[in-house]
């Protein structure tokens, strides 16, 4: 890659960012591409969001990722929502429309197709176990229902942001059955009944070797589980207990590729290169069996 005066500039702001691989993939898809667009690491602590928002336009970003825990309150940053971030109140994408700075979010558009790689679920007959009620935890709910899912748990640390996506949940989609559990009250029955089980917290971020509370002896071959973080070995703990009973799994990385791609599209309105993005993250791409 070749930096000009006229490269222009995307970033990816988080904290902590250090563990992120989106500039790897998103960087080989621009090159594949021909495009003179640059993404960079941006390390944000939370009281300086609203200062890096006056920065992305100070310095004319052509747009920016945001991931955690930035999600939701980039939602108030941003000019004006689109689409699922319009619902879920979350922003995992910024496109700086000639100094209008629009939020969407492609997070749950990212996680529909990498489970689709991986099985096929008839969402009108499945139930979800959600755990994490955050940024990420809102745009997979909200996929999810938007695909008719007949019920969803959602379990999270916080009872006030379970009863918030809960919330949120029913004013959408009203035919939605939902209980929203603390992870302490949720007992075995919310993993026995769900077809799908999905770690939205960021237990496990960093190889962090802790998992998320739920009652994983009551995992089977028949459940789909799946864990939106990503690691550079051989998955989550999570991922590895739930492989252990049997599960189908997948790893955060085909989430990561596809709300990448999505993104891409959003700041260039051009096809992305997935078979380049997957292949910047092949060395990392042990934890999804969608390869295995
Ligand atoms: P994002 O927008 O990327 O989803 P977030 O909004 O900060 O990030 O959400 C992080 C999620 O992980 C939340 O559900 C959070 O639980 P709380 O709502 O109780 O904060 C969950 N989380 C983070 N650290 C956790 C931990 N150590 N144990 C359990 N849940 C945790």
């Amino acid at each position: 890659m070749e930096i000009t005066g006229k490269t222009r500039l995307i970033g990816i702001m988080g904290h902590p960012i250090t563990h992120t691989l989106s500039p790897l993939m998103q960087n080989a898809a621009f090159t594949a591409m021909g495009l003179d667009i640059c993404y960079v690491p941006l390390e944000v602590s939370p009281e300086n969001l609203k200062k890096a928002f006056d920065g992305l336009r100070a310095m004319r970003f052509m747009g920016a990722n945001i991931t955690i825990p930035h999600k939701v309150p980039s939602a108030t940053l941003v000019d004006r929502l689109e689409g699922a971030a319009q619902i879920t109140g979350a922003v995992n994408t910024v496109v700086n429309d000639s100094g209008e700075l629009i939020g969407h979010n492609t997070d749950g558009e990212g996680f529909i197709r990498a489970l689709d790689e991986v099985i096929s679920i008839h969402f009108p007959d499945a139930t979800a176990l959600l755990l994490g009620a955050g940024g990420a935890a809102r745009s997979i709910a909200v996929a999810m229902a938007e695909k008719g899912l007949k019920k969803l748990f959602i379990v999270n640390r916080t009872r006030g942001r379970a009863l918030e996506l809960k919330e949120l949940l029913h004013n959408h989609f009203p035919s939605l059955t939902i209980e929203a559990l603390t992870s302490e009250a949720a007992g075995e029955d919310t993993v026995i009944s769900s077809k799908i089980v999905i770690n939205a917290t960021s237990v496990g971020l960093g190889g962090d070797l802790k998992m998320p509370q739920v009652a994983v002896d009551r995992l089977t071959k028949d459940h789909v589980v799946c864990d939106i973080v990503y690691t550079q070995s051989q998955g989550t703990q999570f991922l590895l207990a739930a492989r252990g009973k049997g599960a189908t799994t997948l790893g955060g990385l085909g989430m990561l590729l596809h709300q990448g791609a999505a993104a891409i599209h959003l700041w260039t309105g051009k096809e992305p290169p997935i078979g380049v993005m997957r292949g910047a993250l092949e060395p990392e791409r042990t934890d999804n069996t969608a390869d295995s």
